[in-house]
């Protein structure tokens, strides 16, 4: 049974289609051991009706440390869902290849610093972009910068919107994020 910590910051739909993905086996032999949020939201209220151990670690200045300290032992994958604090070079470096990210967008562009949410699908929308998507990296510690591990993209519509960008970016994510967990669980 492979084991994920996963790290939220908001709504955690994300987090949701993992725990659904689990249940229906899409995501087989896995489980959540904990979920950490760095704030109090939705995320945690999702790992708690599922009877999830979760934790909020507030962020600062030791909260990688901290994180490290909550981390089950043979945690196999750490999973960002939408989490919006940075974690240290020391900490991307203890576990390489082991700590995955899902962004909004298809890097390399539009990532790095500021680059979350509302900002990266308005910042889509003024460049013009043809197309979108969702993209799952490995994180390592430069922002949005580790290895692609898979991406989807989508045309955007002449008369899209930054929420009707968010939504279809959301149903993109929701398709590549098991998958992208399979695959590099496979691996190990
Ligand atoms: C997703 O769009 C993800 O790409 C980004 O934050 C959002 C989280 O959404 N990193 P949710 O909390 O899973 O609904």
């Amino acid at each position: 049974m492979k084991s994920m910590v996963v790290l939220v910051s908001g709504g955690g739909t994300n987090l949701q289609r993992i725990i659904d993905c689990i249940g229906t086996a899409e995501i087989p032999n896995a489980e959540i051991k904990l979920v950490v949020a760095d704030r109090e939201c939705f995320g945690l209220q999702r790992a708690e009706k599922h009877g999830i151990k979760n934790v909020i670690i507030k962020r600062g200045k030791n909260f990688s440390q901290k994180l490290t300290d909550v981390l089950p032992e043979n945690t196999d994958l750490i999973v960002l869902a939408g989490f919006l604090s940075i974690l240290n070079k020391e900490f991307c470096e203890r576990f390489p290849g082991k700590i995955i990210n899902i962004h909004p967008a298809l890097l390399p562009k539009f990532g790095g610093k500021g680059m979350w949410g509302h900002h990266v699908h308005e910042a889509v929308l003024k460049t013009g972009e043809k197309e979108s998507g969702a993209t799952v990296h490995f994180v390592t510690s430069g922002i949005d910068e580790g290895k692609i591990i898979l991406q989807k993209s989508f045309e955007i519509s002449p008369n899209e919107t930054v929420e009707s960008l968010a939504d279809k970016v959301h149903e993109v994510e929701y398709s590549i994020f098991p998958e992208a967990i399979n695959m590099v669980l496979k691996d190990y």
